[in-house]
């Protein structure tokens, strides 16, 4: 037989697809698909010219084994491929590649990626160039890169895809044998299902309708998939009709309609049975005649149900065996490969091929490689393989993978499923590497999968405990409770033990894990029982102090106060040494005592002191970056809170956006990125940038919700996110939020939030008007945390709130509560906690006395960055000045107070400054804006004069040599200050009007007649 014949016999109709292997079927029974087909892809063409947005669509396809999906997404492919500018990408699952790491997404996506010109390239990678790259395959990860975060990956490619998109619109992005699709690109694919809704693109999927086909770790994608499909087909057996007709077509009319109603039923519509039976009936010369279909029940069993005995028949020994290999290399099958490792000469081969083709086990792709006629088919001879011939020639797979230049990662496949227990080195070794490459790849699954393996080998006992710690951290990322079990068994004592500098390093990854699963007791237990073991002093000076961070971090501490002066003494070892000579570990512990010094409320330029010595001209030194794994991020969290606490909050966001840029370069997209946002969400709240706080506060809740369910990091965020709202007025949604994460005493286990969860609580049963809860929850706060040692009043601002809620029924111990906090404040020395602690003060107070902390608050606020807090004490101070009957001095600070609360974006404060004013008959708005010019910056003020003489935007940037956006950012802001454009400027500067060159048209008089 002829490949004629091969691409003849699925019907009369075939005609080739120029670019694919597979002949193009006449589809019987499809016209409501491919009508849906037609449907989709004209809706995306016509919308994407109508510059339509939101017209994403996802296009699912189900049913059985043979039913016809393929042959349907070769229609989309054609179908697709008509429309003038539009582009095709197409990708496959398959059975033995599902445990390949971005198989799918890498047949999917990297045509089009290579495709693109250099500088193309780069704007559709954009910052993610270092974690697509290497996932997609497009490039070898840096030397001395870290592990992606799988997370990280899919977000780089979520960006990747909406540059892209546009760029290659309209885009049909296509997937056959999705069941199959590796967790990897799977996991990815329905997330951007969701999203690609936004881009011009239509997903077309097709799978396997049953449960059971599916691998059991990714069955949950199926409902995903199907819950977000615009539409769904699931495809029917054909009609007895269209198999006469298919029968007819092949055997001529004179097959008989009992015989064609019995073939029917026995294929039961399926087209890949109909078809493999049409084969049989006509090797075996079948007459289609009444008489004849009771056989046909047996050759339908012969066409589909082969067995290993079969196969050998019909095949022989030798090549079967090249049929063997071919179904372990599963897809796009090269045929040197297939041929080494079937340990076949090439003639050898190529007689097997052509066998194979003949018997319509195999088909030969455009590009010279084989493929099985159908899937089913690869699996039946794969699944007749003797189990010692398969993890035999697996082991052949990996090595003639490997020499054949292809690497460790596409061999570890078969390295896996190899032979255990023969405690061979080179297979441990090679398997760790591999781990170690599918870390760098984002794939921790499939580092595991190599990891465990290696165990199985076993490895030599000295090494024993190294791979199990390699198996713990590779998880670090991704699986919080997996590593603490493989690390608690790397640190085993009853096994060999592992090299000293590994043990600290376990366990220091140990106590990171549990500490940021809310363990910080045991984490901080982990490390220091370890480092009484730990001989060399770097590695023990190491655990002690992060030790020491754990504590620090924990809230019920039973010696608070006895650890933080050991800490005190440890910096003072420190103190005179040179910054040079500063290590890592130094610095660590000066941070850590920054923060300290902090939280316990000590003179603040102490901290501040601790903090700078950390630094590097202003930059997180070596070996405490965001990203470095020895000390973990938070060591820079802990000087970034400093500076935050500390009214530096300019150099807090400096650090933090370093961290958010960091995480997202390195793809450390879970747990890691939350925290930078939330921390980013603190600073700006400190800020009094409300609106942008509560953006990035909620980007931190929604990372960490993805993650798990109530992580420390959500507490942290909903703390904050519930402050803010509660800043922006909006007091019952601050409430719920609060309540539906449980918000209320005991709080969170033992770790602690960042602010103090219990003085916020307080704060927020305040706004509800529930004040004897409140009352009961912050006396219980401030016992507790003042037994810590723990004195800051902005961190915990307990003792202000206290008074509020008391005054009323006990004004006496009001007064000495608001005094203490106070007295704290000043002892902390900022401008902020010295100015809040006042206004919280001046609430339970009335009349002059009021008035005068109000203005002593007011002072101290507007010297520092607290934009809201400075806010809130205008208006406050606005409301006394009126009670006192001071009306005029009144309006002056209600409307700053409303001024810088607009600015805030705290809506609630400047309602209320507003009511205020209405209430009393003041005016709510200023009639004239203050004197503009006063608003000027320098620079402003320097675009603003050259304009007015008339130079145009380009002539003032050369001769102030700035960029030209910049001339035009600021002219804008002169424009919008001055209330005028370019023609009234002048006059609202107070300048004589000159002749504006810009508005003269050649031919007009010099002096511009009429101006
Ligand atoms: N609608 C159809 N009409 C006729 N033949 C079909 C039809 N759908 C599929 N076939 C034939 O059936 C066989 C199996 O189809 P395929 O698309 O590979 O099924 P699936 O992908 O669902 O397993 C192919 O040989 C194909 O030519
Ligand atoms: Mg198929």
């Amino acid at each position: 037989m002829t490949d004629q014949y091969n691409e003849s016999r699925a019907g009369a109709g075939s005609v080739r697809d120029g670019e694919n292997a597979a002949p193009r079927t006449r589809l019987r029974d499809r016209d409501a698909e491919l009508r849906s087909v037609e449907a989709a892809v004209d809706k995306l063409c016509r919308d994407f010219a109508a510059g339509g947005t939101e017209i994403g669509e996802l296009l699912a396809f189900s049913g059985r084994p043979g039913i016809g999906k393929t042959s349907l997404l070769h229609e989309v492919r054609r179908i697709a491929k008509l429309r003038e500018g539009a582009t095709v990408l197409f990708a496959r699952g398959g059975e033995r590649q599902f445990k390949e790491p971005y198989h799918v997404l890498r047949q999917l996506l990297q045509p089009a990626l290579t495709s693109l010109a250099a500088d193309e390239f780069r704007q559709v990678m954009g910052t993610w160039e270092e974690v697509v790259g290497p996932a997609m395959g497009l490039k070898q990860p840096k030397a001395g890169a870290r592990r992606l975060d799988p997370q990280g990956v899919r977000d780089g490619l979520d960006y990747v895809l909406t540059q892209l998109a546009p760029r290659r619109a309209p885009l049909v992005m296509i997937v056959d044998d999705l069941h199959w699709a590796d967790a990897e690109s799977l996991s990815w694919l329905t997330q951007f299902a969701v999203r690609s809704r936004e881009l011009p693109v239509l997903l077309v999927f097709a799978f396997r309708e049953d449960e059971n086909d599916w691998p059991a770790g990714i069955l949950d994608h199926r409902k995903d998939v199907l819950g977000r499909a615009t539409r769904k087909h699931e495809l029917n057996r054909l009609s007895l009709v269209s198999v006469t007709d298919m029968i007819r077509a092949e055997l001529g009319d004179k097959a008989e309609d009992a015989f064609c109603y019995e073939f029917w039923n026995v294929v039961n519509g399926n087209p890949f049975e109909a078809v493999a039976l049409l084969d049989q009936v006509r090797d075996q010369d079948l007459e289609p005649v009444e008489e004849n279909s009771q056989q046909l029940r047996e050759l339908a069993v012969d066409a589909t149900g082969m067995t290993l005995k079969s196969w050998l028949d019909r095949l022989g020994a030798s090549t079967l065996r090249f049929a063997w290999a071919c179904a372990m290399l599963g897809t796009d099958i090269r045929v040197d490969l297939a041929t080494r490792i079937s340990t076949q000469s090439a003639e050898g081969a190529r007689d097997s091929i052509k066998q194979l083709r003949k018997q319509r086990v195999l088909t030969q792709t455009p590009n010279g490689n084989l493929e099985f006629v159908h899937p089913l088919i690869g699996s039946s001879i794969y699944n007749t393989m003797p189990e010692a011939t398969r993890t035999g020639m697996h082991g052949v797979a990996a090595a003639e993978i490997e020499n054949a230049g292809l690497g460790l990662l596409a061999a570890s496949r078969h390295l896996v499923e190899t032979f255990s227990g023969e405690g061979d080195d080179r297979t441990v070794r090679k398997l760790r590497r591999a781990a170690a490459e599918h870390l760098l790849i984002g794939a921790p699954e499939a580092a595991q999968r190599c990891l465990h393996r290696a165990l199985n080998e076993p490895p030599a006992d000295d090494l024993k405990a190294e791979v199990l710690y390699e198996l713990g951290c590779s998880a670090l990322l991704t699986d919080p409770v997996a590593t603490v079990n493989q690390l608690k068994l790397a640190l085993d004592p009853d096994e060999v033990p592992l090299r000293p500098a590994l043990r600290v390093d376990a366990t220091f990854r140990l106590s990171e894990v549990l500490a940021h699963s809310g363990e910080l007791r045991q984490a901080a237990l982990v490390c220091q029982e370890e480092a009484e073991h730990t001989v060399d002093p770097d590695g023990r000076r190491r655990l002690q102090a992060a030790s020491f961070m754990w504590h620090a971090f924990r809230k019920s501490e039973e010696d608070g106060p006895g650890r933080s002066a050991r800490l005190g003494e440890m910096c003072e070892g420190l103190a005179g040494r040179e910054a040079v000579g500063r290590d890592a570990a130094d610095r660590a512990v000066l941070a850590m005592r920054a923060w300290d010094l902090t939280l316990r409320g000590k003179p603040s330029v102490d901290a501040l002191a601790h903090a700078d010595a950390v630094l590097d001209a202003g930059r997180l030194p070596k070996g405490l970056g965001w990203t470095d794994s020895t000390w973990g991020f938070e060591l820079p969290s802990m000087l970034g809170l400093t500076y935050t606490y500390n009214d530096r909050i300019a150099q807090a966001e400096r650090l933090f956006a370093d961290a958010i840029i960091q995480f997202e370069v390195a793809g450390w997209s879970g747990a890691h990125r939350g925290f930078a946002y939330f921390l980013m969400g603190l600073a700006r709240f400190r800020r009094g940038l409300l609106a942008e706080a509560e953006d990035f506060l909620r980007r931190a809740l929604r990372l960490s919700e993805r993650i798990g369910p109530k992580l420390p990091l959500a507490w942290d965020a909903v703390g904050v996110l519930a402050d803010t709202l509660l800043a922006r007025g909006r007091v019952e949604e601050a409430w719920e939020l609060a309540s539906s994460f449980g918000f209320q005493p005991p709080y969170h286990a033992t770790a602690m939030v960042l602010p103090d969860a219990a003085s916020l609580y307080g704060k927020l049963l305040i706004a509800m008007k529930r004040h004897a809860g409140a009352a009961a929850a912050l006396t219980e706060a401030g016992a507790q945390l003042e037994a810590r040692g723990w004195h800051n009043t902005v961190w915990a601002p307990w003792a202000g709130h206290l008074a509020i809620a008391i005054a009323a029924d006990e004004p006496d111990r009001a007064r000495e509560y608001a005094q203490k906090a106070v007295h704290d404040a000043r002892t902390f020395g900022t401008a902020s906690a010295i100015g809040t602690a006042l206004r919280l003060h001046a609430q339970i107070e009335d009349g002059q006395q009021a008035v005068e902390l109000l203005e002593e608050a007011v002072m101290h606020l507007g010297q520092s960055p607290a934009g809201y807090e400075h806010a809130v004490a205008l208006v406050d101070l606005g409301a006394a000045l009126r009670r006192v009957g001071r009306l005029e001095d009144a309006q002056e600070y209600l409307y700053q107070g409303i001024e810088l609360a607009q600015h805030c974006s705290a809506e609630g404060l400047v309602e209320q400054a507003r009511r205020e004013l209405a209430n009393y008959g003041l005016r709510p708005n200023r009639l004239g804006l203050a004197d503009f010019r006063e608003t000027l910056s320098k620079p402003e003020w320097d675009v603003a004069t050259r304009a007015v003489q008339g130079l145009p935007p380009q002539r003032i940037a050369e001769e102030l040599g700035v960029h030209l956006s910049l001339v035009n950012r600021r002219l804008a802001a002169v424009y919008r200050k001055a209330g005028s454009g370019p023609d009234g400027l002048a006059s609202a500067l107070g300048l004589p009007v000159q002749p504006r060159q810009t508005a003269r048209h050649e031919g007009e008089p010099e002096d511009g007649a009429g101006a």
